[in-house]
Order: C-alpha cells, then structure tokens, then sequence
C-alpha cells in the first residue's frame, strides 16, 4: 500500500508546487449548510431541515430567485453528514442514499443549471468530525477524482481524526519518500507530502477547477511557526484559522479578537486567490442584533473574509437580509485589489477603528463598539486616522449617507452598543482647479467644501 501512495506521491511532485487554479480572486460567497443545519439527518420527523439534496435545492431556488446571485452569493455548499457510512465496492465515497437519492453530479447539475456551484465536504483523517468515512493519506486520489467525475466546484477539507497512528502512517511514508526523493527529485517535494499538499495535488491533477479550502491551520493552533502562511497560500485558496463559530455574540466577538489581535501575522497571508476564513456569517439566525448583525458583515469585509452564510434564506427575516445584501459592504468585501484591512486603534473609551485599503485609493473604515451602555459619540478626523491631506467622499454603508469631509476637519459618529458604523471613503479629491474652470462645477467644490459636524 506504500508502495502506490509512494508511486502517486512522486507523480504529485514532478508538477509545479503551487495551487495555480486561477480561482477565487476575490473572496467566494455563498451559502454554507453547518452552523445552522448541523448534522440534522432525521429527515423523517424533520424533513425541512435535514441534512439531504432538498435542503441544498431549496437554498439554490432561494440564491437564484431572492436577488443573492447577482449579488455573487453563487456557492451552495455542503458540509459533514452528507456520505453514507461505507464506500462503496469500489472504494468511493458515496452519499446517503435515503437522504441523496439523485446523488451528488445531479445535485452540481441543478446548480450549475441556476449559475450556482456546488461545494462539498470532506476530512483528512479516519473520519470526519461526525462520524463519517474520512480521507486517510491513500484515499486522497481516489476521493479527489470522485469529487471532480461529480463536477464539485469546492472542497473543503477538514481536519478531525488525523490520529496518532495516521501520523505514524504518514511519518513512515514520508520517511520513505525522503529517500526516494533525494536521489530523484528536488528537495522541495519532500516538504509538500503531508494531506493537505496533497489533495491540492490531487485536485489539480484532476483538471476540474475546485476551489480548496483547508482546515489545516486551525488544527496547528492557527499561527506562525507551526503554521505556514506562505506555503498554505501556496495550496489553498482559503483556509480556516481558528474556532468554529457559533450562533452567539460571544462566538463572534471571540473570533474578531483573535483574527485583530493575530493581524500581524494573519493580515499579510491573504490576497487573491488565497484567504484566511473566520468561518461562516451568522447573520439571520437566532443569535445577533441587528446590530451585532452589521458588525458581522462589516468586520467581515474589512478581513477580506470569505461571505458564507448559514442561514435559512427560506424564512430569513427582512433585516438581516439587506445587512447580507448591502452591495456597498459586498463592494468592500470584494475589491478588487484583494489586501485585507487592520484595526487601527483601541481606544480607552472601547470604541475600535478598523481601516481596508481599497482599489482607485479608496478605502474603508468600521468604527465599532465594545460597550454595552448606550451610543457612544465618538470624535476624530481623517487626519488623527493618518488620511494624507484633502477632502474625501463619504459614505455610510449602512444608511447610504453621503458627505464631503477634508481631513483637517473633526467629525462626530455614533455607534451603537455592540455595533458599528461603516464608511466607504473615496480618493481625496486631487484638485478643483478643473471644476473652478468649468462654471457648473462650482456648485459641487462648494458641496465638497461642506462639513458635517455630526455624521449619524
Ligand atoms: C468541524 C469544522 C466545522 C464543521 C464540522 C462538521 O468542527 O470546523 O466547520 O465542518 O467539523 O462536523
């Protein structure tokens, strides 16, 4: 058995290291089955909401006929719980056949058919982290073929049950690869033999497209040394850093702390094609204000995050699906230029400020709150927030506002307990001397010139 995982291995690294499937050059969106649905698989008494094809049909209906594709939400993504127990004879990955009845490539028919994609789930490991059949190291070309013939668009490989004996079974592969390798090929190959290098392998071999998210990290404790940013970029387009999220305020704020307080070492790993994943949007469950529910979306965007939601788009309410739909914050989330934000400041008073860097020298900016009293009205000036010298175009992302604002000038915003107040800022305006020449300009340099004391 060694044998032909060597054989395959050594196939692997005659190819170029690198994931170059050209995919995922800005964030992907779409929908996500976990946080809200679980490993729901009584279909009998809850068939609504079970874990089978007619849950991911129903949410592709919704993505194609509610206004979320256009918007870019194109992903339908299954998550744990979807394989029956056993391979089948051949050795493959199969679904539960009560719960999946048309299979899998019809299931990525009726979402191509709609424009949409479908995603799907596996585990690098014994099992997956409920239970189910997982990919240990000499399953990895099998399942990622299997993928590929049912024309999957995403993997996401997770991480549960890589025990101590796999790891052993690993380290004896490796040991002999390594000797295989130095006499063969460069050294560059024995670096990339864990699971996840290989399954990028394994998925680009196929030739199908699939963009690859990996767990790896938030397995590795999501930090430098023990995880390696670059060579992760080097193999996945994106990739889960930390804890799963929950549906509470708690969970998410958890997650914004340590994403924040890690962006030394987290900010620069990101980019086109390659993004660290804080996990999906809860927005629209049970757990957020609608408050709480912007401050998702907008520190979300500022991360340059992958917009998964997991909701149900059946029954979501009104609020949170324009917070979701908001095409200022989706503008920010998507830019072009793809380089994730920072907080820049912590101030005493527990409002934070958060800025993103955005294509044509524009740029973002969240004003958050930590406290729980009461709006807090917060003042500062483009200047105290290092903007260079001139008068920018503003608008609140979440009231549509718009306002001129130089960067000598103090403003006043008030945000909200656990919420937040979110800017799209345009370029400083170069010069007026264009508009002073031309005579029906004169009115805009004077709305240029306006300066909003309070900017609610
Ligand atoms: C892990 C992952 C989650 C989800 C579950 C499924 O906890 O981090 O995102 O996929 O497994 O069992």
């Amino acid at each position: 058995m060694h044998f032909s995982l060597l054989l395959f291995a050594c196939a692997l690294c005659g190819s170029t290291l690198a994931l170059n499937n050209g995919l995922m050059r800005t964030p992907p969106m779409g929908w996500l089955a976990w946080e809200r649905f679980r490993c729901d698989i009584d279909c009998q008494n809850d068939p609504k909401n079970c874990i089978s094809e007619n849950l991911f049909m129903d949410m592709a209906d919704r993505l194609s006929e509610d206004g979320w594709r256009e918007l870019g939400y194109v992903y339908v993504n299954i998550d744990d719980c979807w394989s029956s127990m056993e391979r089948d004879e051949n050795g493959r990955l199969q679904p539960d056949p009560k719960r999946f009845p048309g299979g899998i490539r019809k299931l990525a028919r009726y979402m191509h058919d709609r424009g949409l994609k479908l995603g799907i789930y596996g585990d690098m490991g014994t099992h997956t982290c409920g239970g189910y059949p997982g990919t240990t190291l000499d399953k990895i070309e099998i399942d990622a073929q299997t993928i590929a013939d049912w024309e999957v668009d995403m993997f996401k490989f997770d991480g549960c049950y890589s025990n101590a004996t796999e790891q052993e079974q690993g380290m004896e592969v490796l040991g002999e690869l390594g000797s295989c390798f130095r006499s063969l090929f460069d050294c560059k190959c024995i670096l990339a033999l864990a699971g996840y290098p290989l399954m990028s392998k394994a998925l680009n071999a196929t030739g199908r497209p699939i963009g690859y998210s990996c767990s790896w990290p938030a397995y590795r404790g999501g930090l430098p040394p023990k995880v390696n940013y670059t060579q992760l970029g080097e193999i996945c387009n994106l990739w889960r850093n930390y804890d799963d999220i929950q549906d509470s305020w708690d969970s998410v704020l958890n997650i914004i702390d340590w994403f924040f307080d890690n962006q030394d070492a987290l900010q620069p790993a990101a980019g086109p094609g390659r993004w660290n994943d804080p996990d999906m949007l809860i927005i629209g469950d049970f757990g957020l204000s609608l408050d709480q529910s912007r401050s998702q979306m907008a520190l979300w965007s500022i991360m340059a995050a992958p917009l998964f939601m997991s909701n149900d788009l059946r029954t979501i309410s009104s609020g949170a699906r324009s917070i979701l739909q908001n095409k200022i914050a989706i503008g920010i989330n998507q830019d072009a230029m793809g380089m994730p934000g920072r907080r820049i400041l912590k101030e005493k008073s527990g409002i934070e400020v958060f800025w993103r860097p955005l294509s044509n020298n524009a740029s973002a900016l969240v004003f958050f709150s930590r406290r729980t009293d009461m709006p807090y009205r917060y003042t500062s000036s483009l200047r105290q927030l290092n903007f260079t010298t001139g008068s920018y175009k503003i608008i609140d992302v979440f009231t549509g506002k718009m306002a001129s604002l130089k960067d000598s000038t103090d403003f006043v915003v008030s945000v909200n307990p656990t919420g937040v107040v979110m800017w799209y800022v345009s370029a400083p305006a170069r010069t007026n001397l264009n508009h002073l020449r031309r005579g029906q300009e004169a009115h805009r340099v004077a709305e240029e010139n306006f300066i909003p004391y309070v900017f609610l």
